[in-house]
């Protein structure tokens, strides 16, 4: 699995291919974090990959410091380059598994305002999606928050659902992936508190999979015009339908001791 993002990185260096195909998404998940991250504050994204979610915000918020963690050393040279490329002095890029027990504890044992994982932990399994969690609440401050936006298996299976009347395939999840269960999330509970859920993706998630999947003939675009129209309708704040997008953001602040 490891190999597969060296090789992603590889492939497509800084380019968005390298750790997702769907665009319309990333923009979304833009949106959402727009208003969640702040100014001077301390942040950091585990399993950053090449650094795009970083650099985006870097530029936004100049006086914030931000730091990326990813497994992949292609993932961080080409986040590093595209950094010193772009002239963005905030941020700093490091190799770590995140499923290492105490994996983050570099020299000056950092500690964050927000910790983010951005479909990291659907490369986890089992334990190590734990241990995972144990690392990021370790390295919050006190009063930060971890912004968890992962993809969960039961949105996809109600979607695959629909997808069936239409005669659609199911969407699959790559072997190397294990989507996060509601299992999970209360298993979490025990040392964080859930602050808020926000599903961020329903709309578009059932417009572009559906909807742009039953009307194309051949391999649906995600910058399809239907695609585009649900995304302007969710980033306007309207949603109509729940439970049908597999990723999802939770707030958790750590529980004090
Ligand atoms: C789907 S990509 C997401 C990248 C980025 N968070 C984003 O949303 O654009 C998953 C990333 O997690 C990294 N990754 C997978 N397992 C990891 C682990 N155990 N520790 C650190 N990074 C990991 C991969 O190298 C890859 O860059």
């Amino acid at each position: 699995m490891k190999e597969f993002w060296e090789n992603q990185a590889k492939q497509f260096k800084g380019g968005m291919s390298a750790v997702n195909f769907d665009l319309m998404e990333e923009e979304l998940e833009h949106s959402l974090l727009m208003g969640l991250l702040r100014d001077n504050t301390d942040i950091c994204d585990v399993g950053c990959g090449n650094g795009r979610l970083i650099l985006h915000f870097a530029e936004k918020l100049p006086g914030a410091r931000f730091f990326g963690m990813d497994f992949s050393e292609n993932m961080v040279a080409s986040a590093r380059e595209e950094a010193a490329r772009r002239k963005i002095g905030n941020a700093e890029f490091a190799v770590a598994d995140a499923t290492a027990p105490g994996a983050f504890a570099f020299g000056a044992r950092r500690k964050f305002d927000t910790v983010i994982s951005k479909r990291l932990l659907i490369n986890t399994k089992g334990r190590g999606k734990y241990t995972a969690a144990d690392n990021i609440l370790e390295i919050l401050k006190p009063g930060g928050r971890y912004l968890m936006i992962e993809c969960f298996i039961e949105p996809l299976q109600r979607v695959n659902d629909i997808r069936n009347t239409l005669g659609l395939p199911a969407i699959t999840v790559k072997e190397f992936n294990e989507y996060l269960t509601e299992g999970f999330v209360s298993d979490l509970a025990g040392k964080f508190t859930l602050e808020r859920k926000v599903d961020f993706e329903s709309l578009y998630y059932f417009i572009s999979r559906v909807f742009n999947a039953g009307l194309s003939s051949g391999q649906p675009k995600y910058d399809a015009p239907i695609n585009k129209l649900a995304v302007k309708l969710a980033l306007a704040g309207v949603a109509p339908i729940e439970g049908l997008g597999p990723e999802t953001l939770h707030i958790w602040a750590p529980k004090s001791v």
